[in-house]
């Protein structure tokens, strides 16, 4: 599983998504609770990305119908939305945040 540095720790908001690309995969960090957690960032209702929405309750939000991804499973809370999104593992080195999208989860 190879972790690749994607931003620095101090770079993400919380709360507030922010977009990255590993390995050509767009992957939606979020930093939220003292967490830092990613997620892909296609929907899985449509080709929306979901680092656009809110973030609320370890959930993120998908602006264009609703659906709530939960961004320690992936799956939805709510139609449209019925498949998961994947998620990926994180690690915390330092002030560098690092994801693998080879093994998803
Ligand atoms: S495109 Fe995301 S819920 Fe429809």
């Amino acid at each position: 599983m190879a972790f690749v540095r994607v931003c620095a720790l101090g770079d993400l908001e919380e709360d507030t998504p922010k977009l990255v690309e590993v390995d050509s995969t767009p992957v939606s960090v979020v930093r939220t609770g003292g967490e830092v957690f990613a997620i892909n960032d296609i929907c899985s209702h449509a080709n929306v990305s979901l680092s656009e929405g809110e973030v609320e309750d370890c959930q993120i939000e998908c602006w264009l119908h609703g659906s709530s991804f939960d961004l320690r499973t992936g799956k939805p809370s709510g139609l449209p939305a019925t498949r998961p999104v994947p998620v990926y593992p994180v690690q915390i080195q330092g002030d560098d945040v690092l994801v693998s999208v080879t093994q998803e989860s």
